[in-house]
Protein backbone atom coordinates (compact mmCIF):
# COMPACT_ATOMS: atom_id res chain seq x y z
CA UNK A 1 0.00 0.00 0.00
CA UNK A 2 1.23 3.14 -0.93
CA UNK A 3 -0.02 6.75 0.45
CA UNK A 4 -0.37 9.71 -1.63
CA UNK A 5 -0.69 13.02 -1.08
CA UNK A 6 -2.65 15.39 -3.93
CA UNK A 7 -1.19 19.30 -3.57
CA UNK A 8 -3.74 21.86 -5.55
CA UNK A 9 -4.91 25.56 -5.60
CA UNK A 10 -7.69 25.59 -7.83
CA UNK A 11 -10.84 24.36 -9.62
CA UNK A 12 -9.46 20.31 -8.88
CA UNK A 13 -11.03 18.58 -11.20
CA UNK A 14 -7.67 16.78 -11.84
CA UNK A 15 -7.31 16.27 -8.22
CA UNK A 16 -10.99 14.63 -8.27
CA UNK A 17 -10.29 12.82 -11.21
CA UNK A 18 -7.56 11.15 -9.78
CA UNK A 19 -9.23 10.35 -6.20
CA UNK A 20 -12.38 8.54 -8.46
CA UNK A 21 -9.39 6.47 -10.19
CA UNK A 22 -7.42 5.41 -6.89
CA UNK A 23 -10.52 4.76 -5.10
CA UNK A 24 -10.87 1.35 -7.08
CA UNK A 25 -7.15 0.76 -6.53
CA UNK A 26 -7.05 -0.56 -2.97
CA UNK A 27 -3.00 -0.59 -3.12
CA UNK A 28 -2.82 3.50 -3.63
CA UNK A 29 -5.03 5.62 -1.18
CA UNK A 30 -5.12 9.30 -1.49
CA UNK A 31 -4.51 10.06 2.26
CA UNK A 32 -5.01 14.09 1.84
CA UNK A 33 -5.06 17.21 -0.11
CA UNK A 34 -3.30 20.09 0.51
CA UNK A 35 -4.67 23.76 -0.26
CA UNK A 36 -2.83 27.09 -0.15
CA UNK A 37 -6.35 28.78 -1.52
CA UNK A 38 -9.12 28.94 1.22
CA UNK A 39 -12.22 29.20 -0.81
CA UNK A 40 -10.55 26.46 -3.37
CA UNK A 41 -13.00 24.60 -5.16
CA UNK A 42 -11.06 21.54 -4.65
CA UNK A 43 -11.54 21.23 -1.01
CA UNK A 44 -15.02 20.80 -2.15
CA UNK A 45 -14.63 18.56 -4.71
CA UNK A 46 -12.34 16.41 -1.59
CA UNK A 47 -15.35 16.78 0.34
CA UNK A 48 -17.66 14.84 -1.52
CA UNK A 49 -14.98 11.41 -1.69
CA UNK A 50 -14.56 11.69 1.72
CA UNK A 51 -10.89 13.04 1.46
CA UNK A 52 -9.72 15.26 4.01
CA UNK A 53 -8.05 18.46 3.44
CA UNK A 54 -5.14 20.85 5.08
CA UNK A 55 -5.15 24.55 4.11
CA UNK A 56 -1.99 25.74 5.05
CA UNK A 57 -0.57 29.30 3.94
CA UNK A 58 3.11 30.54 2.88
CA UNK A 59 5.39 30.11 6.28
CA UNK A 60 3.53 26.64 7.03
CA UNK A 61 4.68 25.39 3.30
CA UNK A 62 8.05 26.30 4.81
CA UNK A 63 8.39 25.63 8.46
CA UNK A 64 9.25 21.59 8.29
CA UNK A 65 7.13 21.48 12.04
CA UNK A 66 3.81 21.77 9.45
CA UNK A 67 3.09 20.51 6.43
CA UNK A 68 6.50 18.13 6.08
CA UNK A 69 5.79 17.08 9.55
CA UNK A 70 1.67 15.98 8.52
CA UNK A 71 3.43 13.93 5.31
CA UNK A 72 5.61 12.16 7.25
CA UNK A 73 3.15 11.62 10.21
CA UNK A 74 0.69 9.84 7.20
CA UNK A 75 3.40 8.38 6.44
CA UNK A 76 3.31 10.21 2.83
CA UNK A 77 5.12 8.11 0.05
CA UNK A 78 4.56 10.25 -3.30
CA UNK A 79 3.13 13.83 -3.76
CA UNK A 80 1.07 15.08 -6.61
CA UNK A 81 0.72 18.61 -7.56
CA UNK A 82 -2.05 18.53 -9.38
CA UNK A 83 -2.71 22.78 -10.39
CA UNK A 84 -0.40 23.97 -7.51
CA UNK A 85 0.78 26.92 -7.76
CA UNK A 86 3.65 27.75 -5.59
CA UNK A 87 7.11 26.50 -5.54
CA UNK A 88 7.45 23.23 -3.23
CA UNK A 89 10.12 24.06 -0.18
CA UNK A 90 13.46 23.21 -0.21
CA UNK A 91 12.72 20.73 3.42
CA UNK A 92 9.77 19.11 0.99
CA UNK A 93 11.34 18.64 -2.36
CA UNK A 94 14.79 17.15 -0.52
CA UNK A 95 12.80 14.52 1.65
CA UNK A 96 10.91 13.48 -1.60
CA UNK A 97 13.12 13.28 -4.36
CA UNK A 98 11.72 11.37 -7.34
CA UNK A 99 8.74 11.00 -4.80
CA UNK A 100 6.71 14.56 -6.31
CA UNK A 101 5.43 14.77 -10.14
CA UNK A 102 3.64 17.45 -11.46
CA UNK A 103 1.52 18.44 -14.33
CA UNK A 104 1.87 20.94 -16.78
CA UNK A 105 -0.08 22.60 -19.29
CA UNK A 106 2.28 22.39 -22.22
CA UNK A 107 4.94 21.08 -23.36
CA UNK A 108 8.22 21.39 -21.72
CA UNK A 109 10.11 23.01 -21.76
CA UNK A 110 8.24 25.28 -23.98
CA UNK A 111 6.03 27.58 -22.04
CA UNK A 112 7.18 26.80 -18.19
CA UNK A 113 8.60 28.41 -15.56
CA UNK A 114 7.24 31.35 -13.21
CA UNK A 115 3.75 32.64 -14.05
CA UNK A 116 3.58 30.41 -16.52
CA UNK A 117 0.18 28.39 -15.11
CA UNK A 118 -3.19 27.77 -15.71
CA UNK A 119 -4.83 30.32 -18.96
CA UNK A 120 -1.35 32.21 -19.10
CA UNK A 121 -0.04 29.26 -20.28
CA UNK A 122 -2.80 28.63 -23.18
CA UNK A 123 -2.53 32.84 -24.33
CA UNK A 124 1.45 32.10 -25.05
CA UNK A 125 1.27 29.08 -26.80
CA UNK A 126 -2.18 30.24 -29.84
CA UNK A 127 -0.07 34.17 -29.15
CA UNK A 128 3.15 32.19 -30.78
CA UNK A 129 1.11 31.00 -33.18
CA UNK A 130 2.41 27.28 -32.23
CA UNK A 131 0.30 24.42 -34.07
CA UNK A 132 0.60 22.02 -31.25
CA UNK A 133 0.13 21.61 -27.36
CA UNK A 134 -0.39 19.39 -25.01
CA UNK A 135 0.81 17.87 -21.10
CA UNK A 136 4.14 17.40 -19.41
CA UNK A 137 4.23 15.05 -16.26
CA UNK A 138 7.73 15.44 -14.76
CA UNK A 139 9.26 15.23 -11.80
CA UNK A 140 9.36 18.24 -9.13
CA UNK A 141 12.68 20.03 -7.84
CA UNK A 142 13.35 23.60 -6.88
CA UNK A 143 12.64 24.97 -10.14
CA UNK A 144 9.47 25.58 -11.51
CA UNK A 145 8.81 23.32 -13.97
CA UNK A 146 12.67 21.98 -14.90
CA UNK A 147 12.45 18.03 -13.35
CA UNK A 148 12.99 15.11 -15.40
CA UNK A 149 10.26 14.54 -17.53
CA UNK A 150 8.18 11.34 -17.53
CA UNK A 151 5.43 11.64 -20.02
CA UNK A 152 4.16 14.03 -22.49
CA UNK A 153 1.03 14.06 -25.03
CA UNK A 154 0.23 16.18 -27.66
CA UNK A 155 -2.51 17.35 -28.94
CA UNK A 156 -3.43 20.30 -32.08
CA UNK A 157 -3.88 24.02 -31.69
CA UNK A 158 -7.18 24.84 -33.81
CA UNK A 159 -7.51 27.54 -35.95
CA UNK A 160 -9.93 30.15 -33.74
CA UNK A 161 -9.01 28.56 -30.55
CA UNK A 162 -9.04 30.60 -27.62
CA UNK A 163 -7.37 29.95 -24.53
CA UNK A 164 -10.41 28.52 -22.88
CA UNK A 165 -11.79 25.61 -25.96
CA UNK A 166 -7.39 24.85 -26.14
CA UNK A 167 -7.65 24.62 -21.92
CA UNK A 168 -10.69 22.59 -22.50
CA UNK A 169 -8.74 20.12 -24.88
CA UNK A 170 -5.34 19.82 -23.07
CA UNK A 171 -7.85 18.88 -19.49
CA UNK A 172 -8.69 16.33 -21.44
CA UNK A 173 -5.56 14.69 -22.05
CA UNK A 174 -4.63 15.03 -18.41
CA UNK A 175 -7.76 13.48 -17.53
CA UNK A 176 -6.70 10.84 -19.80
CA UNK A 177 -3.13 9.90 -18.82
CA UNK A 178 -2.44 12.04 -15.56
CA UNK A 179 -3.89 9.15 -13.13
CA UNK A 180 -2.03 5.91 -15.03
CA UNK A 181 1.21 7.99 -15.55
CA UNK A 182 1.02 8.27 -11.16
CA UNK A 183 0.38 4.53 -11.17
CA UNK A 184 3.18 3.54 -12.86
CA UNK A 185 5.70 5.62 -11.39
CA UNK A 186 4.18 5.16 -7.87
CA UNK A 187 5.22 1.78 -8.36
CA UNK A 188 8.56 1.84 -10.20
CA UNK A 189 9.82 3.86 -6.71
C1 LIG B 1 -4.30 22.02 -15.09
O1 LIG B 1 -4.49 22.25 -16.47
C2 LIG B 1 -2.82 21.88 -14.79
O2 LIG B 1 -2.08 21.32 -15.84
C3 LIG B 1 -2.44 23.33 -14.60
O3 LIG B 1 -3.50 23.89 -13.87
C4 LIG B 1 -4.71 23.26 -14.28
C5 LIG B 1 -5.50 22.90 -13.05
O4 LIG B 1 -6.80 22.49 -13.38
N1 LIG B 1 -1.19 23.42 -13.90
C6 LIG B 1 -0.32 24.42 -14.13
O5 LIG B 1 -0.52 25.31 -14.91
C7 LIG B 1 0.98 24.30 -13.32
N2 LIG B 1 1.98 25.19 -13.85
P1 LIG B 1 -7.70 21.75 -12.32
O6 LIG B 1 -7.64 22.57 -11.03
O7 LIG B 1 -9.08 21.73 -12.89
O8 LIG B 1 -7.14 20.37 -12.12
Amino acid sequence: MKNLAIFASGSGSNAENIIRYFAQKPEICIKRVYCNVPDAYVLERAKKYNVPTLVFNRPELHNPEKILHQLQEEKTDFIVLAGFLWLMPPCITSAYTQRIINIHPALLPAYGGKGMFGHHVHEAVIAAGEKESGITIHYVNDHYDEGAPIFQAKCPVLPGDTPDTLAARVHELEYQYFPEVIEKTVHKF
